[in-house]
């Protein structure tokens, strides 16, 4: 039995993912955090920040600099200096700074996590949107159609790496491309990375967009977070790497009055978790890329529907466009499952489900979303 077998009671606590159906008999696999307890270091650091009993204002310690630099560097080769790092609240906030700091329009490619296509507009952007293609079973980047999206007034592209929902770990080619395409554009580059702790494939590694190049960390701004990774995210704790100072300063500088500190337990947790985590970390991918493998199969068993491989993030991309739902989340909630409904990405017909739960859990939901498909 694996740590990660164990059913926590989520049903009536302060779950925004189980609150949602409170009183229903709907499984939640929707929102993007996992039923899983965090790992028992982190547990011990809070505990620890809790005995101690006083919660002023706080900020990142040099121990907390260190564990984050060092696991940059361990996991990512990725070698960066502390005063590139901006703590944030969270990644959202993240994404909507970068769009208030960067003077022009906003270029990116959905489906995509929808604060990719709300942060624009909340900050008076205007956004251009490119589809990414999904080409012999594989999402991939159109460059021309990123091309042709690239107005004289386009500043900023916003990058999901990997990508929620469509579950790419983007390759050194495609992000060199990327970075090729941005220096050709003049365009910063904020890439979204929270899901980086969480690539499932054996074969391959995470490589930070600002790591490709000098020129590359000159025109970035990289959002990370242990949130996803530890199951962490109500911790609130989040940081921005910009290796450019101008940059850096314009960012800052957009934060001001709004983005506040960042809340004390999540510095000790974010501590703890990239330090003494590595054993739970490596449990967690081989649990995940199990589920991963439930879930292929469930859908692969589905005439109407389909999905591709899922090589980084607990989540699954599925193409329901052949059961002929005007809404599949809706059809699916009817039958006992709430996952999110892909029109929020960008892209109606397609829904996300969350894999990051206990197998048994999981077997329950792929049971329902069988049900939920024979139905339609
Ligand atoms: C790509 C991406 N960015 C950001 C977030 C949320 O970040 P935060 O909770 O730190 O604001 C999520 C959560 O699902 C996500 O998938």
């Amino acid at each position: 039995m694996s740590l990660f077998d164990t059913v926590p009671e989520r049903r009536g606590s302060d779950s925004v993912k189980w609150g949602r159906y409170a009183g229903r008999d709907v499984l939640p696999l929707w929102v993007a955090d996992m039923d899983f307890a965090a790992p028992p270091p982190v547990l011990t650091a809070l505990h620890r920040r809790i005995e101690h009993g006083v919660f002023g204002y706080g900020g990142p310690s040099p121990m907390l600099t260190e564990s984050v630099l060092a696991h940059l560097e361990g996991e990512y080769g990725w070698a960066i200096e502390a005063e590139w790092m901006v703590w944030l609240p969270g990644l959202v906030t993240g994404l909507n700074v970068a769009c208030r700091a960067v003077d022009g329009e906003v270029l990116t490619a959905t489906p995509v996590y929808p604060p990719f296509l709300s942060a624009p507009r909340f900050s008076g952007r205007q956004l251009n949107r490119v589809d990414l293609a999904c080409r012999d079973g594989r999402w991939q980047w159109d460059k021309i159609a990123l091309q042709n999206a690239s107005t004289a007034a386009t500043r900023l592209f916003l990058l999901c790496h990997p990508h929620n929902p469509v579950g790419r770990c983007w390759l050194r080619a495609e992000l060199a491309d990327l970075a090729a395409f941005a220096e050709a554009n003049d365009l910063i580059v904020c890439s979204d990375e929270i899901h980086c702790g969480l690539v499932l494939d054996a074969d391959k590694r995470h490589i930070p967009f600002a790591s490709l190049s000098p020129e590359a960390a000159r025109r970035s701004i990289t959002l990370m977070a242990p949130s996803k990774t530890f199951n962490i995210p109500g911790l609130g704790c989040a940081f921005a790497v910009i290796p450019d100072a101008g940059l850096r300063r314009r960012f800052r500088q957009a934060m001001e009055g709004i983005v506040p500190h960042v809340n004390v337990l999540g510095l000790a947790a974010c501590e703890a978790a990239y330090r003494d985590c590595g054993d739970w970390h490596r449990e967690l991918l081989a649990y995940l890329a199990g589920n991963r493998d439930c879930v292929a199969a469930a859908v692969d068993a589905e005439k109407r529907a389909k999905m591709n491989p899922v090589e980084a993030t607990y989540l699954a991309w599925i193409d329901v466009r052949d059961l002929g739902l005007a809404h599949p989340a809706a059809h699916c909630e009817a039958h006992g499952l709430g996952l999110s409904d892909g029109a929020d990405f960008g892209a109606p017909g397609w829904l996300r489900l969350n894999f990051g739960c206990p197998r048994v859990t999981l077997d329950e939901a792929m049971e329902r979303f069988a049900t939920a498909c024979a139905a339609a």
